[in-house]
């Protein structure tokens, strides 16, 4: 009797996740707000369709991206920052929950440039999945983690691999990020709290301190 529950409970359940295997739209673009792709159908823990909007700045060109794709709850209903020693980027992501449903237009949320007090290495190198700190930068707005990320991204057969390592908001260490780089497959993604200016003066302080009390 038991068995029997339980393979029957299995079956249902097997039943359920077929049954709520969720199918959506696929595409990018880097020229409007909206696109238009492929039907994919979502794994298991993807039981949202999410649409993401992005904004980033590399010196004086500003690049624009728009995505539909399969996506975990955890990457939904947020506005996100980065910014490294070359780029800053904003963007927002909207989720839906039914077959090719549409998220509708979604605005990127506004730039807060107050300095935070916190700061984080940064680098950037492409060709490599590593990069180590080359400068420090101040981080502002909902910037408060130090982010640290490798992509690799495929153009035809050639691969490039690049490492990143700058200020983030903290939505984005809690996310899986699967959809945040669309296009593109997320070798690592590490999170770290930002230190604090005044901490990191410390440092030296303590250090120093200690070696008076060796040397005395
Ligand atoms: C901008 O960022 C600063 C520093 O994190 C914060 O104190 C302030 O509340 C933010 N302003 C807005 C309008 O979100």
């Amino acid at each position: 009797m038991r068995t029997f529950l339980i393979s029957g409970v299995c079956f249902l359940s097997a039943l359920i996740v077929t049954v709520i295997s969720l199918k959506c739209q696929q595409c990018v673009s880097t020229t409007e707000n909206k696109c238009e792709g492929t039907e994919i159908t979502c794994s298991t823990s993807e039981n949202n369709c999410v649409s993401l909007t992005t904004e980033t700045i590399v010196g004086d060109t500003k690049v624009n991206v728009f995505a539909k794709a399969c996506s975990a709850s955890s990457e939904c209903n947020f506005p996100f920052f980065m910014t490294d020693g070359n780029s800053k980027t904003r963007g927002a992501t909207k989720c839906c929950k039914s077959d090719n449903c549409e998220n509708g237009v979604i605005s990127l949320p506004n730039v807060n440039n107050t300095l935070n007090g916190l700061q984080c290495p940064s680098c950037n190198a492409v060709g490599t999945d590593k990069c180590e700190k080359s400068s420090t930068i101040k981080c502002e707005g909902a910037e408060n983690r130090c982010i640290y990320y490798s992509l690799t991204v495929s153009k035809g057969t050639t691969k490039i691999s690049t490492a990143t390592r700058g200020c983030g908001s903290e939505n984005i260490c809690s996310s899986s990020q699967t959809g945040l780089f669309h296009g593109a497959t997320l070798n690592f993604f590490e999170c770290s709290s930002a230190s604090c200016l005044y901490h990191s003066l410390l440092v030296p302080i303590i250090v120093e301190l200690y070696l008076i009390k060796l040397l005395s």
